[in-house]
């Protein structure tokens, strides 16, 4: 389980725990590499670009222990909050270097064939925002057709989580950012109980596929 964010009191973290135990209920045994606990550092550097003539190029030694730790998984679950319609830096940094040519990518058979992924993205968009649907269409395309599926990944769901601020958002007419009160009391925790019922429901359905035979 892969999580990118810097706070561990924020939601997503919050998500990502209760995934996790959710997954270990289901006889998974959690590696958890959160991402800013551990100082990774998701900047493109020398030893980590790819050599288009070499396919068994070494990568940093920092890379190799985070490739390992991909092999050793059957699944792979990301935990994130939606930036930009897109992964946080620091999420995108780990896929850059990490998923790197020869190992994610560039085999006749990829070595992360038959691995099955999950995104859990939070976004703080309304579940009436009109930018929802795109934004679930963006995502497929960029995270399961763009990374997951080009990586030989069997499986690769975007579960996307609407609704992730306590304050609702919404852009008017001219362009400004409408940002409501924020909801309190017993409707606060009617939307952290729809949140966390939401959620759970990506992990159990994504628990009820079938693995699939490489
Ligand atoms: C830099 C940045 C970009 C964001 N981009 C989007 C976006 O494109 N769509 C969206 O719905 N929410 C966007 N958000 C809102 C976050 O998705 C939301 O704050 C987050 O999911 C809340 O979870 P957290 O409390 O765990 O951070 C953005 C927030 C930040 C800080």
């Amino acid at each position: 389980m892969v999580v990118a964010h810097h706070r561990s009191d924020s939601l997503t973290a919050h998500t990502a725990r209760r995934a996790a135990a959710r997954l270990e209920a289901a006889g998974y045994r959690i590696d958890l590499l959160d991402l800013h606990a551990e100082g990774f550092d998701p900047r493109m550097n020398v030893e980590d670009q790819p050599d288009w003539g070499d396919r068994e190029k070494a990568y940093s030694d920092e890379t190799h222990a985070h490739m390992r730790r991909i092999l050793d998984a059957e699944v792979v679950v990301a935990v994130f909050p939606v930036y930009w319609q897109s992964v946080p830096a620091v999420l995108k940094g780990w896929i850059d270097r990490v998923w790197n040519y020869g190992f994610a990518y560039g085999r006749s058979k990829p070595r992360l064939a038959g691995k099955r992924m999950l995104w859990l993205a939070l976004a703080g968009a309304t579940a009436d925002d009109p930018v929802a649907e795109s934004m679930q269409s963006v995502l497929e395309a960029n995270l399961s057709d763009g990374i997951a599926y080009y990586c030989g990944f069997s499986r690769s769901t975007v579960g996307l989580l609407l609704d992730a601020e306590e304050r609702p958002q919404r852009i008017d007419a001219e362009g400004n950012l409408l940002v409501g009160a924020p909801v309190a009391g017993a409707e606060r925790e009617a939307q952290y109980g729809d949140f966390d019922r939401r959620a759970r429901k990506f992990v159990e359905e994504f628990l009820a596929e079938e693995p699939v035979a490489v």
